[in-house]
């Protein structure tokens, strides 16, 4: 058992089949969950230590995967032409998507920084493997997305670890998985799943980008919360009034 620091776990109490619970400080790991943030334009471009870099990338190899089938990779991207001809195809990608939009939502999404490829010290491509561990991947009979929900695990313990190590990440899905799947050479079945943005960063914000720009506010808990069945709750009906009065609709951008 390992903790946050890629240490072993100190103060951990003995199991019966002699592992470890785990006790670390709990409000340090909320602290890390609420702090986190999606990051743009806060990037320093310094260098991650490569310490530091094993450590995120130990983390995110840790998460659990549907039959223990870990169908990731990790691909790290430092070289600035190739960071430069990814960024480039973004912005087209940026481009496509503004067409979709007019007036005040146009005006909007024209301030909102999507990426921060270049500003970043290095991208991490995590792509999913739909084969690795098949045939008969445990848990995945009925679910085929199980796979795909396996790789986002990975990349949330990434981005928490990096949370923790005082780094930003920023993720970008404005991009076609086959464009990026033939700068990197990754192979046809594997399917990309993120271009993640690393680096040492100079503040967290503490709201979300989306939320500072007006585009989109966070949902209190209690508006995704139902009891027993989907719907009830006592306190639905009257959430269920507040959403449709507060968020109006339109298209959203990740
Ligand atoms: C699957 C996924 C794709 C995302 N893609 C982008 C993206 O292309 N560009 C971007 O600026 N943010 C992207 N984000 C970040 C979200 O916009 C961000 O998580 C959300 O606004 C909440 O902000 P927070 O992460 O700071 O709490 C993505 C997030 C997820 C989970």
């Amino acid at each position: 058992m390992r903790d946050s620091l890629g240490g072993p776990v100190r103060g951990g109490r003995s199991c019966g089949d002699g592992g470890k619970t785990v006790r670390v400080d709990a409000g340090g790991f909320y602290q890390v969950v609420h702090h986190r943030r999606d990051v743009r334009g806060q990037f320093t471009g310094a260098a991650v230590p490569p310490d530091v870099l094993r450590r995120i990338l130990d983390a995110a190899h840790a998460a659990p995967s549907v039959g223990l089938s870990q169908p990731w990779d990790f691909v790290l991207v430092r070289d600035v032409s190739t960071r430069s001809v990814f960024r480039e195809h973004v912005q087209r990608e940026r481009a496509i998507f503004a067409q979709q939009l007019t007036g005040h939502r146009a005006t909007i999404f024209s301030k909102i920084k999507v990426e921060g490829v270049l500003e970043s010290s290095l991208g991490i491509v995590v792509t999913y493997d739909p084969e690795r561990g098949s045939p008969a991947v445990l848990g995945r009979h009925a679910i085929a997305d199980a796979g795909l929900y396996s790789v986002c695990l990975a990349i949330e313990n990434l981005w928490l670890a990096a949370t923790a190590e005082g780094l930003g990440v920023g993720w970008v899905s404005f991009y076609r998985e086959e464009f990026l799947r033939k700068l990197l050479e990754i192979p046809p079945r594997l399917r990309p799943v993120a271009w993640l943005c690393l680096g040492p960063i100079r503040n967290l914000p503490t709201a979300p980008d989306l939320e500072r720009h007006g585009w989109r506010h966070r949902v209190p808990l209690e508006e995704v919360l139902h009891e027993e069945r989907f719907g009830q709750g006592p306190e639905r009906h009257h959430v269920d009034a507040d959403r449709s009065r507060k968020h109006g609709s339109g298209p959203s951008v990740p």
